[in-house]
């Protein structure tokens, strides 16, 4: 396969070029490109850019009252035809007592055959750590599960105590240890309060999860961190400024090993959203909540200056009508948390980021598959265009205009919270290994094509 006179654009580079793919491979890069008997994809005032890479979704998520409504099959196709080429999902915990491999073997029966782009999984450390525990992390490390995740809220919130502990074998084995950070007892103080005396309604779950739970919990963990000799911890969706300032405090301490996400939700969408009439605002009921908008341009800057290096969905899907609203309408308390994402993070921050300004091509890449290939040990071979790497290529035609709307999306859900949105700028291929799997907005690959990703450790990881 060739493509021809695509504008190349990877996180360090912007040419106009040909690619040339052989078994899935990128084999040569260069210009007027030759080669007989190649099926040829024309890209001329296209961006042909390294394929998305989604480091935060959540599928087949068992919360208990409910199971995100995307599986492997679905979720990633909806991925593939948003411009996202590779997921990571932050897989269920399981039950209590449950080992660290339970859910990873449970998950690679749920992906295997099922997944139509490339994924892997990040580990997840459960209720308590002993030593079993820590062994199976060692074990993990070596079988392509370079990450996992810690919980500090929720009812399989890891105590201080066990973070250190798991930490620590992160920073002497190569891992890395991903955070949902809000403080547990101020969130449930809070819920139970607004609950209790009748404050009730979807702008309660914001005010019950304040910036004041994310902001302390992050500085906690990172205080933790920089104890265990400065181990590797990346923040996931970081919502608010507060948070924002707590991580540029450490940075500037010279703690180097500190990573932060964010998504698009916290990017565009503001707290506004829960005062819409009626049950409306529970489409909106995400942990951490959205916020004020006043957040949101700090939070374009730290993308811009490298202060948040990761753009990412934590798409996790809960029907609205049978489940959001039903179980939410009289009680915020009660609804399943968590909203859908993974289609439509691609073209709302090429078009929020770059359309607009805010951030330039080079960064959109670096943010959206550069940074989480080499943060979760997957580059080169995936996150960049380069003679070697998988040919993991979206082919995004700036010009076009498509107002976003539930029924365009492939999500297996019944609502976008970006509905009406109007974005400039739609991927309209996606390549996964050589092999074109969504052309205009329509899928053509096949179920089961994904392949599981064997991610390595990093004993030096990059710096920012
Ligand atoms: O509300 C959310 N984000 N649900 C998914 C689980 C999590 O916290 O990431
Ligand atoms: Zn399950
Ligand atoms: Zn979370
Ligand atoms: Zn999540």
């Amino acid at each position: 396969m060739l493509i021809k006179n695509g504008l190349i654009a990877t996180a360090g580079d912007l040419y106009q070029g040909d690619i040339y793919i052989e078994d899935g491979i990128i084999k040569e890069i260069g210009k007027d490109l030759n080669i007989e008997d190649s099926e040829i994809i024309d890209a001329d005032g296209k961006y042909v850019i390294p394929g998305g890479i989604d480091v935060h979704t959540h599928f087949h998520l068992d919360v208990g009252i409910a199971v995100s409504s995307d599986d492997f099959r679905t979720g990633t196709i909806a991925a593939a035809c948003g411009g996202t080429t590779s997921i990571v999902d932050h897989i269920g915990q399981g039950p209590r007592g449950t080992t660290l491999h339970d859910p990873i073997n449970h998950y690679h029966k749920l992906a295997d055959g099922k997944a139509v782009i490339d994924y892997g999984f990040h580990g997840v450390i459960p209720y308590e750590v002993d030593d079993d525990r820590l062994k199976e992390m060692d074990q993990l490390l070596e079988d392509g599960i370079e990450s996992f995740k810690i919980y500090m809220t929720y009812g399989q919130m890891v105590h201080d105590e066990d973070s250190i502990k798991v930490l620590k074998k992160a920073k002497e084995k190569g891992g890395i240890i991903a955070v949902h950070p809000e403080n547990n007892d101020t969130v449930n103080y809070l819920k139970k309060y607004y609950s209790e005396n009748g404050m009730t309604a979807p702008i309660y779950h914001a005010k019950s999860r304040p910036e004041e739970c994310e902001g302390e919990a992050i500085n906690r963990i990172l205080n933790i961190a920089h104890l265990v000799g400065d181990a590797p911890i990346y923040i996931v969706h970081l919502s608010a400024k507060l948070g924002l300032d707590y991580i540029k405090m450490a940075r500037d301490r010279g703690q180097e090993n500190i990573y932060a996400e964010t998504c698009p939700q916290y990017l565009v969408l503001d707290e506004e959203k829960y005062n819409l009439p009626g049950t409306e605002g529970l489409k909106y009921v995400i942990s951490p909540p959205l916020r004020n908008k006043a957040n949101q341009e700090p939070l374009w800057r730290a993308v811009r200056e490298g202060d948040i290096q990761v753009i990412a969905t934590d798409h996790c899907p809960f029907l609205f009508e049978k489940e959001k609203e039903a179980m939410g309408k009289d009680d915020f308390t009660k609804c399943p948390n968590g909203a859908p994402g993974v289609e439509t993070r691609m073209p709302v921050i090429f078009s929020e980021g770059v359309m607009k300004g805010r951030i330039s091509i080079n960064k959109f890449v670096e943010v959206t598959s550069t940074n989480p290939a080499k943060i979760y040990g997957m580059y080169p071979q995936k996150g960049t265009i380069a003679v070697g790497s998988d040919a993991d290529i979206v082919i995004i035609d700036k010009d076009k205009e498509v107002t976003i709307t539930k029924s365009m999306l492939h999500e297996n859900v019944d609502y976008t919270p970006y509905e009406g949105m109007k974005v400039k700028g739609y991927p309209v291929m996606t390549i996964v290994r050589g092999k074109v799997i969504v052309k205009d907005n329509e899928f053509i690959g096949e179920e089961g094509y994904g392949k599981f990703i064997k991610r390595y450790k990093n004993d030096e990881l990059v710096r920012f």
